[in-house]
């Protein structure tokens, strides 16, 4: 067993050079620790020394999470996990994962959240697949909006890297509108936007409308006189169905672009599609897990969200003897045998009804009979998107 402490931020730079080395980065530069060292709060991070050098680190930062009902939860979000090669496979995540759950449980955070770097590690933690993103590339010189559809491409002003720094506050506002009306995504602040500008590309364009924002960047490919630029767009941020067209009319007006590429800003139910002449020339290179959720505090948590139709259900966590029975009316704590058994790494997806528990106990993550599946379906389904564009 190795010490977990409380780093201070004095540390901060051999922590950098760490995660630097086990993700593969560059050391970090000195304005990239300066953000950092405003968004991590050392006394919600954990680091293991050896010999006095720090050989692992994990941080909690506060975020909340949008859930069904568009009530929110608070959630731990993981970050920054990591132990050096010359210590993994002793055992050091798992002290540190219990360390985070305890943080979690300190700063009454029902839900932990994290993006996982590979699929295999975290749902022996008791983490799921709650959200997914969609790696989507569009054909943007065969690709056009239908004529059907009113477009404002002068809604939408461009303005530089520089330009949308000074205006934080209008994409912060913006922001904080589109993910209350999110389920699954994740509150954001200042200090988490000040490390995406010392992190993105000066070439950056912020494409701004009354209601939404877009980020993307263009990397020029002339091919030799052929020009087929590629843009990569960031975030895809809307509040209305007009800002949704018109920020995509402005961006696909881009001449000399040829892919237009995106790995998380377009979620799964995007409506682009339906806008498109021909659907076709937007293509889906992958379907990804993106957000995954442990659910620690099952109570708090589910009594945060709304319930369709008028069943309730009891479910027990695989682990607890807790009994807990979901209804429209709220949640509560019974006893007596559970309708529905679930794994921890299903409560997630339950939470924000992003998976079907018919498709859950397909895959052995609950278990209950053909009947209490469908009415779990009833109740926790909803008709609308679940999407998260925040990495943590
Ligand atoms: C992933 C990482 C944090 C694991 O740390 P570690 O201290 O070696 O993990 P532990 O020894 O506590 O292992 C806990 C369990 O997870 C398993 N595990 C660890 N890393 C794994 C991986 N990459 N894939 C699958 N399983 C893994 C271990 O086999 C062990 O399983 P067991 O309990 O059944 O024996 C470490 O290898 C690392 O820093 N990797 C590079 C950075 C990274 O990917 N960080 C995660 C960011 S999301």
């Amino acid at each position: 067993m190795f010490e977990l402490e409380t780093p201070t931020l004095d540390d901060l730079e051999a922590i950098g050079e760490l995660d630097a080395r086990n993700f593969g980065a560059s050391p970090l530069k000195p304005d990239h620790l300066e953000a950092l060292s405003h968004w991590l709060d050392m006394d919600r991070s954990l680091v293991v020394r050896d010999a006095g050098r720090a050989v692992a680190f994990a941080a909690s930062v506060p975020f909340e999470l949008t859930l069904p009902g568009l009530n929110t939860v608070r959630m731990s979000g993981v970050t920054w996990v990591s132990v050096a090669p010359s210590h993994t496979r002793q055992g050091i995540l798992g002290q540190l994962m219990h360390g985070l759950d305890q943080l979690a449980i300190d700063h009454g955070e029902s839900v932990l959240g994290l993006q996982a770097s590979t699929g295999g590690i975290y749902e022996r933690f008791g983490y799921g697949p709650a959200t997914r993103c969609r790696v989507i590339e569009l054909d943007r010189r065969a690709a056009r909006i239908a004529n059907s559809y009113n477009v404002d491409r002068r809604q939408v002003t461009l303005y530089s890297k520089a330009e949308r720094i000074e205006r934080s506050a209008e994409q912060l506002d913006r922001f904080d509108r589109y993910r209350r009306a999110t389920i699954g995504e994740l509150s954001i602040n200042a200090a988490y936007l000040k490390i995406g500008d010392v992190r993105s590309p000066d070439e950056q364009i912020y494409a701004e409308h009354p209601d939404g924002y877009a980020i993307y960047t263009i990397s020029p490919r002339w091919n030799e006189g052929h020009p087929a630029h590629e843009i990569s767009i960031d975030s895809m941020v809307w509040n209305t169905p007009q800002a949704h067209l018109d920020l995509w009319a402005a961006i696909m007006a881009s001449d000399l672009v040829g892919p237009i590429r995106s790995r998380i800003a377009i979620g799964p139910d995007d409506p682009l599609p339906y806008f498109l002449a021909d659907p076709r020339t937007l293509r889906t290179v992958e379907l990804n897990d993106f957000l995954w959720l442990k659910v620690n505090d099952p109570k708090t948590a589910f009594a945060a969200r709304t319930y369709r139709g008028d069943a309730s259900l009891t479910i027990m966590v695989e682990g607890s003897d807790e009994v807990l029975r979901i209804s429209p009316q709220g949640v509560e704590t019974v006893s007596g045998p559970a309708d529905m058994l679930a794994d921890r790494s299903a409560l997630g997806p339950l939470l924000l009804g992003s998976t079907s528990a018919t498709v859950l106990g397909t895959g052995r993550r609950v278990h209950g009979s053909r009947q209490t599946l469908a009415t779990a379906d009833l109740l926790f389904g909803h008709g609308d998107p679940v999407h998260s564009q925040t990495y943590i």
